[in-house]
């Protein structure tokens, strides 16, 4: 009787900004007949307005008591092919505004078509105001450019094959210097201390520049360039330590300048043999090494939205990057994990929900994960521990996809890793796909979560390796100008948009069976993590920090 008289009211509700009803009133009116009323009218809205615009659609306002409780699969089937189709088309024409300062489309940390993907982000959640509130989180992001580099035996002037220079390289004017072998990794005071050549009493000519020759291996590139650079040498090479990679180059980062870091050069493992021998066959063996680079400081910012309604004790958090390589557009990396979040927030504001969702757009992700490192690390303690899971989406359409899951675990990382991970191993074999486990080693914004104690894991479609079901390479265009629309399987687009709104879905309504965060494990965690200490470095638990290897 009740509902008849709301059913003739309800078109008044659509108006009704801020309709609030006790919350004793709230179940009883919400009857299936009301919520499938109000269902039906925003279906067939959607159908006549046919803007498929996935920012600007018109909606009705639904009051939140009068939305069902949300369910998978009524979420998955609201995750539509021309959503994210229109959106993945209007991030290409953002990526545009960069053209006349890069010359090309691109969505780098900085450009125009950077700060119009943030705002565009902003555009959808105002237009969801109701459900939910956001924040940005600005921080200075480093950018490293280099413009050229060179590394030459002095005598015949014939340059390395295949060297790489170390991201966030500093500068140094072109020199001629003497390469001395650090003995073990380089990684103690103790390796450089031991060199002769700092013992004063000796007769070397100190005027004569030296530059550390250090093997690959067990603390981070940046550490090995810092404890070079404190013991007085003008600049480090390090050299792979992995025979298999052959003549192949190091693609590394130094991280975040230290006090002493200097310019630095990798060099592939063939030719860390051939340094290394010819410092032993001739007394003093000189290179010319060149570095032309800049670092600089950027300002950024995370995007973090939350749902207004759910326990705010038990959040479901997952995130994407906002941000691309300075080479192109980056609309598969990471435009679709970009779209699909926006998509899925978009749909889950038809429904009610048990638990907080947190929406985050990371920045900065290409320059090394420093987004959401930051948001990671300087979350309190208390905030920390209301965050159940984290969960990482960053290139879901890659043209020649696997579907990857990230190979987390309960025992080296947080307790409900493994659980998320077994979430996504049941959907792809629920809908009979193949599926593969790839290393959870640093590639994406899941780092700063882990090592503060928030279990986390993710799904990927590939990068640069090639597709274990068919040999050829996953993305063609990862990190090149021609990631752009015609970029994506739309296939595994919608697919993996699905397993994102069924993630969300599954724990947004309960954590039943899920770990509990354990707080007392976090403590520990953050406080092992600090880099300054150059004695008994920790070997880092993640290998690379976005695409760059870090040790
Ligand atoms: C995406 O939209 C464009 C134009 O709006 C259309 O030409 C194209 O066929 C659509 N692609 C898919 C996969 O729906
Ligand atoms: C949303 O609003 C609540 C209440 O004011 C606040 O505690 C929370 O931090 C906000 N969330 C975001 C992401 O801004
Ligand atoms: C590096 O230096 C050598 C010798 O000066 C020169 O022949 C070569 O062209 C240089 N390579 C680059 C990439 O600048
Ligand atoms: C340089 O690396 C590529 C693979 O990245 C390899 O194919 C090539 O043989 C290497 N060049 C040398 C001289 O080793
Ligand atoms: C946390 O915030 C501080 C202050 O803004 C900043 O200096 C620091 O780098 C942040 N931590 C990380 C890991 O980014
Ligand atoms: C799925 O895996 C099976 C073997 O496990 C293989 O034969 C098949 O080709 C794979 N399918 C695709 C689409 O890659
Ligand atoms: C992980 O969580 C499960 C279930 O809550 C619990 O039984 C187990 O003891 C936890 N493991 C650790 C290492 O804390
Ligand atoms: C955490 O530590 C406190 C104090 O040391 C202890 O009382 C509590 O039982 C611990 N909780 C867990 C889950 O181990
Ligand atoms: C680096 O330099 C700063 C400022 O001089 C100093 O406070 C800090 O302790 C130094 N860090 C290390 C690891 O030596
Ligand atoms: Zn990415």
């Amino acid at each position: 009787m009740v509902y008849m008289n709301l059913v003739a009211l309800a078109p008044l509700l659509f108006s009704v900004e801020a309709f609030v009803l006790p919350d004793m009133f709230q179940q009883e009116f919400a009857t299936p007949e009301l919520q499938q009323f109000f269902e039906g009218k925003d279906e067939l809205t959607r159908e006549v307005l046919k803007d498929s615009s996935a920012v600007n659609y018109w909606k009705p306002h639904v009051p939140y008591f009068l939305k069902p409780l949300v369910e998978t699969e009524k979420l998955q089937k609201k995750i539509q092919l021309d959503d994210l189709n229109a959106t993945a088309q209007d991030l290409y024409d953002l990526a545009k505004k960069s053209h006349k300062k890069y010359g090309h489309p691109t969505r780098v940390i900085g450009s125009p078509g950077h700060w119009a993907t943030i705002d565009y982000i902003l555009e959808a959640l105002d237009g969801m105001s109701d459900y939910y509130n956001y924040t940005l989180q600005e921080f200075d992001a480093l950018s490293g450019k280099i413009n050229s580099f060179n590394l030459t035996d002095a005598k015949t002037g014939v340059s390395f094959p295949n060297s790489t220079a170390f991201s966030l390289s500093p500068s140094v004017k072109p020199f001629t210097g003497e390469l001395i072998e650090i003995p073990n990794l380089g990684c103690n005071e103790a390796d450089y201390k031991s060199l002769e050549i700092f013992n004063k009493d000796q007769s070397e000519d100190n005027s004569v520049k030296k530059i550390a020759l250090i093997e690959r291996g067990k603390c981070p590139f940046g550490i090995k360039s810092d404890l070079a650079g404190k013991h007085g040498f003008h600049a480090a090479v390090i050299y792979d330590n992995e025979p298999e990679n052959g003549g192949e180059g190091l693609h590394g980062t130094l991280g975040e300048p230290r006090n002493h870091t200097i310019s630095t050069i990798g060099v592939s493992y063939d030719v860390g043999v051939l340094l290394v021998t010819n410092i032993e066959v001739s007394k003093h063996y000189f290179v010319k090494f060149e570095m032309d680079s800049t670092v600089s400081k950027i300002k950024t910012k995370n995007v973090i939205a939350d749902t207004k309604h759910g326990d705010p004790e038990n959040i479901v958090a997952l995130g994407a990057h906002s941000d691309s390589v300075e080479e192109g557009p980056g609309i598969n990396d990471d435009g679709s994990g970009t779209i699909s979040l926006l998509t899925v927030a978009k749909q889950l504001t038809h429904f009610k929900i048990n638990n907080k969702v947190r929406f985050a757009w990371w920045s900065a992700e290409e320059e090394g994960l420093l987004g959401s490192n930051y948001y990671a690390y300087n979350l309190t303690k208390e905030e920390n521990h209301k965050i159940r899971v984290f969960m990482d989406y960053d290139m879901m359409a890659s043209p020649n996809y696997e579907y990857e899951i990230y190979d987390a675990n309960n025992k080296d990382h947080p307790n409900g890793s493994e659980e998320l991970k077994k979430l996504y191993i049941d959907f792809y074999k629920h809908h009979k796909l193949n599926y593969t486990l790839i290393p959870f080693d640093g590639r994406s914004d899941y780092v700063g979560f882990i090592e503060n104690g928030i279990p986390a894991g993710g799904i990927a479609a590939g990068a640069e390796k090639d597709n274990v079901w068919n040999g050829k390479v996953l993305d063609k265009c990862y990190h090149q100008l021609c990631d752009d629309v015609s970029n994506l399987a739309w296939d595994a687009f919608l697919i993996n948009t699905k397993l994102i709104a069924h993630s969300v879905a599954t724990y947004a309504n309960s954590f039943e069976g899920f770990p509990l965060r354990d707080v007392n494990a976090t403590a520990d965690i953050t406080t092992t993590s600090t880099n300054d200490v150059y004695n008994e470095v920790p070997v880092p638990q993640f290998k690379y920090a976005a695409d760059y290897l870090v040790y």
